[in-house]
């Protein structure tokens, strides 16, 4: 019977594999082939040398072109409805993110219209935002509720999550993000709404998620919330990360190395100790630069957190708020230009540091038992995603082994 994960990508001018145990480095082959089989890589290395028994398999011929792992989207809000063109515009003209929020627009207004959605709907819009990202080679995405803000929703927008998985050939991980910020209903009572995301929320939440996430800020949950929300989350299996010190310092990336969160993510006002206690937990730090380039704010120094000893991963956060951007490609570039990553270290971010922080340690890299995930770059060389960064290059994009793209 014929194996539909099965493929030799053959002609590779430049493989990256990131077979290293250094982050940064991108273990680079030339002239390289690489076998899949039943959606795994078999085999990996000099095209001349491919063993006799892969030599069967059916051959994508990429013709010398770069190949790299697939991307890892390691944060993203890709489930919503609506949008918030206006809100995008007033903030062009100098209104503060944090004062439509206060006054019941940005994140809330999306939850109005993503209650206001049925299931279908919401597969629906979202599915062209991932198709559009497969074919960009994202191969794995990681999607969070938090535009539901009640059982219900939150609970619709886990499920819609998981179709997305099966209907499209994507690999989806799902994050609970009750705690994204405080519902209109709750305004005087937070403490209630607290009590329902550790309760009743998380309980209908947690047997559809992998990992539990709060939004740790000013304009959203405090420290002592946050780590409430998140010891609750442990105990039903679920493993912390956290959307922390964003808009101000308030202790989120600290909160987060004390639980032994997998990732803690924005990170644009975080001190030195900080990065430090990141490390020491093994917490990987996941920036997002285009949330900076949509808030004309400040890039915050990737490479300070790098040479900090803290694993780094860079991510879209594609959201109708602060970033919708879907390209992984683009934020490689955004972060090799402006957040102070070298090319190769930021392509590594968008690949196997995402795979870390999403703990799938079989992802984001070339080897064999990984994921046959792989993107052919319409280009010689990994250095032109950064170096052209408004050409779109991704040729082929291939799947656990089948190509998708293209
Ligand atoms: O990651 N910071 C909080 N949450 C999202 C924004 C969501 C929104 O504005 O709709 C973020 O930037
Ligand atoms: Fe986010």
């Amino acid at each position: 019977m014929s194996d539909p994960g099965a493929l030799v990508v053959g002609g590779i001018g430049e493989l990256v594999t990131n077979a290293s145990d250094v982050p940064g480095d991108l273990a680079v082959l030339h002239d390289a082939a690489v076998a899949i089989e039943a959606g795994t890589v078999v085999w990996v290395g000099d095209e001349t040398r491919l063993p006799g028994p892969y030599r069967g398999l059916p051959v994508l011929d990429v013709a010398g072109r770069a190949v790299v792992p697939g991307f890892v989207d390691a944060h993203t809000h890709v489930v919503f409805a609506g949008d918030r063109a206006d809100e995008f515009a007033r903030r062009l003209g100098g209104e503060r993110y944090e004062d439509r929020l206060a006054a019941g627009g940005g994140i809330l207004s999306t939850v109005a219209a993503t209650r206001a959605a049925g299931e279908d709907e919401l597969v629906a819009q979202a599915a062209d935002r991932v198709e559009r990202m497969l074919r960009a080679g994202t191969t794995t995405i990681e999607i969070k509720s938090g535009y539901g803000l009640d059982v219900e929703t939150e609970r619709r927008m886990l499920r819609v999550a998981h179709r997305l998985g099966h209907e499209l050939p994507v690999d989806v991980v799902a994050t609970f993000l009750g705690a994204h910020v405080v519902p209109a209903e709750y305004r005087d009572r937070r403490d209630a709404y607290v009590d329902l995301v550790c309760g009743p929320m998380m309980d209908a939440c947690a047997p559809l998620a992998e990992f539990c996430d709060v939004f740790c800020d000013e304009a959203a949950f405090d420290v002592d919330e946050s780590r409430r929300i998140l010891e609750a989350g442990i105990a039903h299996g679920l493993r912390p990360r956290v959307h922390a010190d964003q808009l101000s310092r308030v202790g989120a990336a600290r909160l987060a190395a004390e639980v032994g969160a997998v990732a803690a993510d924005h990170l644009d006002h975080v001190s030195d100790e900080d990065l430090a206690a990141l490390a020491e937990a093994g917490t990987v730090a996941v920036f997002l630069p285009g949330v900076s380039l949509s808030m004309r704010a400040p890039y915050p120094d990737a490479r300070r957190a790098w040479d900090a000893g803290v694993t780094v991963a860079i991510a879209t956060d594609c959201n109708p708020g602060t970033a919708w951007m879907e390209r992984m490609s683009f934020m490689v570039a955004l972060a090799a230009i402006e957040m102070g990553l070298t090319p190769s270290q930021s392509l590594w971010a968008a690949t196997r540091g995402g795979a870390l922080a999403l703990a799938r340690p079989d992802r984001g890299r070339l080897m064999p038992g990984d994921r046959g995930d792989l993107v052919v770059l319409d280009a010689p060389s990994h250095l032109h995603i950064p170096y052209r960064p408004d050409t779109d290059l991704v040729g082929a994009v291939v799947a656990a082994g089948r190509v998708v793209g293209r």
